[in-house]
């Protein structure tokens, strides 16, 4: 991704429902991303189960909306609401092409899942969710770089100082 990003971004967030989900089927989801994403800049982070897809798309305004265009219509879910949909100065998931996340890890509930709540949340409760799994994941990153600069430094007895 760009340093310095040049062009309005946006985002968008959206529910639905798998349709025939199978184990491979996340696996030729985010293959399709890998290929397709990085050469338009979008990036963002896919929740997903066998009853659920709740996916942030982010990147230039008219990347995001082509990509949104083309899953929308993917015979592989249904369903497709949008939940949150706005302009944005800045990425949560910039170093990814599309971060996968297994529902099952998030503490929720499956009964509150097939009762709807994941339709019904606000466009700000929607964004809180990505951005909470991005703080996180910030968290974990930055213990393991910082242990792995010390070990590095000590090892090659770099010095930092000016
Ligand atoms: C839940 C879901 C999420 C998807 N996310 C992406 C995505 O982030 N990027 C992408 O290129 N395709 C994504 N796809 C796949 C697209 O719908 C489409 O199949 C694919 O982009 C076609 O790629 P191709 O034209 O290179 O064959 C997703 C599909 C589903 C069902």
């Amino acid at each position: 991704m760009p340093q310095q990003e040049t062009t309005q971004l946006k985002h968008i967030i959206y529910s639905s429902r798998p349709v025939g989900f199978e184990e491979k089927t996340v696996e030729q989801i985010l293959s399709s991303s890998r290929k397709n994403n990085p050469s338009v800049e979008v990036t963002g982070l896919l929740i997903y189960s066998a009853d659920l897809y709740l996916q942030l798309l982010e990147g230039p305004t008219n990347a995001v909306e082509k990509t949104f265009n083309k899953i929308k219509n993917d015979a592989r879910h249904d369903n497709v609401q949008i939940l949150k949909e706005s302009s944005t100065d800045r990425r949560i998931f910039a170093s990814w092409t599309m971060r996968p996340q297994d529902l099952k890890l998030m503490m929720w509930d499956e009964d509150d899942i097939n009762n709807g709540l994941v339709e019904n949340l606000s466009p700000s409760q929607a964004f809180n969710v990505f951005n909470n799994l991005s703080r996180e994941f910030d968290q974990f990153i930055y213990v393991h770089e910082a242990e792995w600069s010390e070990s590095q430094r000590s090892k090659e007895g770099i010095d930092r100082s000016p």
